[in-house]
């Protein structure tokens, strides 16, 4: 079982010839108002690789968001609808697939003790991971509850603020980055990341693959070669299937290639939620590539 506390974004998604750059003002080629954001992209990613996850998370008055949602078969019914905007994103999506994103939270701060809490309390500890990101309040209090109650927690260090990593690496038993944040991180502690007490650093390097530090060792996986047409969403493609992978049993290598294949399938696609793949896709595109 995987509970994510996580954010829902209504993602504003321009694809753009390039970025602008200060004081410009540019046109984009195409524009699409789809759902979004880490938490939500984490939770799709662990269900299409057949995890069994709760998504915990708040909205504002936008019922179609809880339908898209739904359409992606997921249960909505720790989704709750609060007064104010729905968490939202503007991203532009150069031709490379690269992206820069903007968020205003909205919704996403509406976490509250005693209801994330009360949540936690009412599942069992055993074998379950509580998910969180930078993406919502209260992240440093809901890892603190649930390692007192025996949950692993997952956390990725996304987007990065050092002051918030540093007061969440003492609950945390899967830290996940891209090489940027890792960099960052290491700057702001000034020690090796590595050699802080936590068992699982997943280390996610774009177009290399990732690296998963477990204590002494790590394990390296290269990415499935694909054409870049939008990024977004990628880390928390790999993040979630991965996850989803190593709860459900898999040995480590097995987890890590699948989350690669899902995160080179997605990054093909454009949209976060909406273009991770099925379990399907990802399992005829890695025997595709053994044949
Ligand atoms: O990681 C990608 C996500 O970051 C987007 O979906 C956007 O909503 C932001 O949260």
């Amino acid at each position: 079982m995987i509970l994510n506390f996580g954010s829902i974004n209504i993602d504003n998604v321009y694809q753009v010839s390039r970025f602008p750059e200060a004081g410009e003002t540019i046109s984009s080629k195409s524009y699409e108002k789809i759902l979004g954001g880490k938490g939500i992209n984490q939770s799709i990613a662990i269900q299409r690789a057949g995890g069994n996850v709760k998504h915990i998370g708040f909205i504002g008055d936008d019922e179609w968001i809880l339908n898209q949602i739904s359409s992606m078969d997921m249960k909505v019914d720790f989704i709750s609808k609060c007064y104010g905007p729905t968490g939202h994103a503007i991203i532009f999506v150069d031709e490379n697939g690269e992206n820069q994103i903007i968020i205003h939270p909205g919704a996403n701060n509406k976490f509250s003790k005693s209801q994330c809490f009360e949540i936690l309390e009412n599942f069992t500890s055993k074998d379950t991971w509580v998910v969180l990101q930078n993406e919502i309040n209260l992240s440093v209090e809901i890892a603190t509850k649930a390692k007192e109650l025996g949950f692993k927690v997952c956390y990725s260090a996304a987007p990065f603020d050092s002051d918030h990593a540093r007061k969440m690496l003492p609950h945390i038993d899967l830290l996940a980055m891209n090489e940027t944040e890792l960099k960052e991180l290491q700057k702001s502690l000034g020690e090796n990341v590595f050699n802080l007490d936590i068992d699982m650093i997943l280390v996610t390097l774009g177009s290399q693959g990732a690296e998963l530090h477990l204590g002494n060792s790590t394990i390296k996986q290269s990415s499935f070669v694909n054409k870049a047409v939008d990024t977004t969403g990628a880390g928390d493609t790999f993040l979630g299937s991965f996850l989803a992978c190593h709860n459900n049993g898999y040995v480590t290598e097995k987890s890590l290639e699948y989350a690669a294949a899902a995160s080179s399938i997605q990054i093909t696609r454009i949209g976060a939620a909406k273009a991770i793949p099925t379990f399907d896709e990802v399992q005829e595109f890695i025997n595709e590539r053994k044949e």
